[in-house]
């Protein structure tokens, strides 16, 4: 849960430096009507990073993902790609490729001429060998060499997905643009997947920009990942650091799981803030940049607290907060508590195997302490 300085870990995930910037959305906004799809976003994307937009249903990935691409204009601000504004480019002349979200593939081809169909619309054109020649490529890249004669529908979901991949990245694009392209796959074919597109991605050496509403894929496969809510950005970080630093509630909450308990603010000092929880009890969390004396919300995640029975000695730099098991869900590699801590409210714990084995089980109405360790909890901001 800890990172020392937090005003450092936020400048090294968003700044990235002009030179590295392969794409910039400069308060790029999108109104359809009435309705506000993108909301002044501001957004550098590195060189060769994997790069995953983030969030419900509706908060506008797709339509930032399309004004990348060049199928939407902002309405206000702009979209630059190697530092030249794009804005009055039309998608077929920019430097990026996009698989859609339900990947468009013409039915009556053959994969072959499905992937080969951008080659053969360009003027001047291509001689025919040489479309052949990079269609095999492209299909060998993504493992279906032996596909070119096919009908699209003769095959499976994943390998349709992998046609898709094919005539993307056929035209070798700059950065390639995914709007959840696993989503119609199931778990256990998206991991392949996944673990395929990020070979494929490492191979070529590309920008990816993926669209996701899956957490754990974001998670798993991003350099970065762009969290979105209403048409904004919520933040931008590395996997690891959102989980660690989640800025506000919609990032903790979104992003794994947390518990999220009022307190009061009485001292701040180098990065740490003590905070009174609900019962009385004072404990040093991770602070935010700025000042947050008063009432704030605090962070903290189930698997950072431990339980104790009464008896048990209390660490160093560590609360006891009593608390009565509501709630035990065995998960074969955790078991997970709901508590109602006194003076707080419910409290979710998440106790690994080996800690729960050693510790023993709590049963449901067990009068326990939820022991909370100084440094593992985390100060909010307000919502975006
Ligand atoms: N062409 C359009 N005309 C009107 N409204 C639109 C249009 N495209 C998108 N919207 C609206 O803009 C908002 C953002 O849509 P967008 O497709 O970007 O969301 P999304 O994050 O990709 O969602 P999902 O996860 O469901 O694909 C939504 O409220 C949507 O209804
Ligand atoms: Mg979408």
């Amino acid at each position: 849960m800890m990172i020392q300085n937090p005003s450092m870990a936020d400048a090294a995930s968003t700044d990235v430096a002009p030179t590295e910037v392969v794409a910039e959305f400069a308060g790029a906004t999108k109104r359809f009507g009435a309705v506000l799809a993108a909301d002044r976003i501001n957004l550098r994307i590195r060189r060769g990073e994997f790069l995953s937009f983030l969030g419900p249903s509706g908060c506008g990935k797709t339509t930032a993902l399309r004004m990348l691409a060049g199928f939407e204009a902002p309405t206000e601000g702009a979209v630059l790609i190697d530092g030249k504004d794009v804005s009055a480019v039309p998608a077929h002349k920019r430097p990026v490729n996009m698989v859609f979200q339900h990947y468009a593939l013409f039915p009556h081809m053959t994969v072959a001429q499905n992937v080969g169909y951008g080659l053969r619309q360009r003027r001047p054109r291509l001689p025919g060998a040489e479309i052949a020649q990079k269609v095999d490529a492209a299909l060998a890249k993504v493992r279906l060499a032996d596909f070119g004669a096919r009908r699209i529908w003769e095959l499976s979901g994943g390998q349709q997905q992998r046609v898709a991949l094919a005539r993307a990245i056929i035209n070798e694009p700059q950065i390639l643009l995914l709007d959840e392209p696993m989503a119609a796959l199931d778990a256990k074919l998206r991991g392949e997947m996944q673990r395929e597109l990020l070979e494929l991605q490492r191979s070529l050496n590309v920008t990816f920009v993926l669209v996701t509403h899956d957490q754990e894929e974001a998670l798993s496969m991003s350099d970065r990942i762009c969290i979105m809510g209403k048409g904004r950005i919520a933040q931008v970080g590395s996997p690891q650091e959102l989980y660690d630093r989640p800025r506000n509630r919609y990032v903790a909450d979104f992003v794994g799981r947390a518990n999220i308990v009022a307190a009061k603010i009485i001292a701040r000092q180098g990065g740490i803030a003590q905070a009174v929880l609900g019962n009385g009890a004072t404990i040093g969390v991770n602070d935010l940049p700025g000042d947050t004396r008063g009432k704030a919300e605090i962070a903290i995640r189930p698997e950072a607290l431990t339980l104790a029975r009464g008896k048990d000695a209390v660490p160093e730099d560590t609360v006891a907060l009593p608390a009565r098991v509501t709630h035990r869900t065995f998960l074969g590699d955790r078991t997970e508590y709901l508590l109602m801590a006194e003076g707080i409210g419910p409290l979710q714990v998440n106790s690994p195997r080996q800690a729960a084995s050693a510790i023993g089980e709590h049963d449901v109405g067990a009068h326990v302490r939820v022991l909370w360790r100084a440094g593992t909890g985390l100060v909010l901001a307000a919502d975006i």
